[in-house]
């Protein structure tokens, strides 16, 4: 068995900028005309190993709308508790009907070796700190929803660049539709190799909030730094926490987006979160067309 790049998703950096504006297309298609899929006896795998809420609840709001059944799995309650495998859980997928499967999972390659051994088509719903491309697409969308076009806008991603796979996936879709970009971290939450992928770097908020059109805030991964952040809390949140105060000194045009989960009063205030700049809302509603597209994709040749 290998990958099939034209129907698996693991990186957005496996497509083209051109193959990320037809998934985006199609996304936006999505909310109003009826899917491709001509037969109903599509099956989806979901396949989700780590906790999520928005990503795997769209995934299965998508999956009911385009009409194809859903395979949950709960981790907790499966044979994945006695050790079995996830490629041999997904594989079991496979064997009960699943021609598209979407795993998350803690392990960063995950993804790649179920798309390496499956005929069905794989969908990276999260993996490890490197890749979680549906979320850069929805994100994508959000922006693409507001502005109509990238070029020429300016986006800052803000928090724990370190640990974060939204943040390498969103580098990938804003770039590929002409967005600058510009991290904004403490020292200890950078990662100096993403200097190389074309984005500008920074560890001041203060400075770099008034040239942005549009700002990304992360929540700090406490579940995978190891030992602790050295910054305490306190200074955290007075140097990077998006609050009314400082969104005052922003373009009177700036969004403001989270992926979520959001640790509220920490990297952004309630006020802001749920003010009239915020489109939090409007990303978790675009997941489920931009997860609609990828399934398609992913059952396109599957048979179905
Ligand atoms: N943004 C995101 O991936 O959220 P969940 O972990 O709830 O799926």
């Amino acid at each position: 068995m290998t990958d099939d790049p034209d129907r698996d998703l693991v990186k957005l950096s496996d497509l083209s900028p051109e193959g990320i504006r037809e998934i985006l297309q199609r996304s936006i298609q999505m909310r109003t005309s009826k899917p491709a899929i001509t037969t109903r006896s599509d099956h989806v795998g979901l396949l989700f190993s780590e906790p999520s809420t928005r990503t795997s609840l769209s995934f299965l709001a998508a999956s009911q709308r385009l009409g194809v059944h859903p395979l949950e799995l709960r981790a907790e309650a499966s044979s994945l508790s006695k050790g079995e495998s996830l490629l041999d859980t997904a594989i079991t997928l496979e064997a009960l009907g699943a021609n598209a499967i979407v795993v998350r999972d803690g392990d960063e390659q995950t993804a790649a070796t179920l798309a390496r051994h499956c005929r069905a088509g794989v969908i990276n719903a999260g993996g490890g700190t490197r890749a979680h491309p549906s979320q850069g697409l929805l994100d994508a969308l959000t922006l693409l929803d507001e502005f109509g076009d990238l070029q020429g806008k300016t986006i800052g991603i803000v928090g724990d660049i370190l640990h974060s796979r939204v943040a390498r996936s969103d580098i990938v879709a804003f770039r590929a539709l002409g967005a600058r970009v510009i991290l904004v971290a403490p020292g200890e939450l950078h990662d100096q190799e993403l200097e190389g992928v074309g984005v500008e770097l920074s560890d001041d908020l203060d400075s770099t909030l008034p040239q942005l059109d549009a700002i990304q805030m992360l929540r700090i991964q406490h579940e995978r730094i190891e030992s602790g952040l050295r910054m305490d809390r306190e200074l955290y949140v007075e140097r990077y926490r998006l609050d009314e105060a400082r969104l005052d000194t922003a373009k009177e045009t700036l969004i403001v987006m989270h992926p979520g989960p959001i640790n509220r009063e920490v990297e952004i205030t309630s006020v802001v979160a749920d003010g009239q700049r915020s489109r939090i809302r409007q990303q978790v509603s675009n997941g489920v067309p931009v997860r609609m597209a990828l399934l398609e994709r992913a059952l396109r040749r599957s048979g179905g």
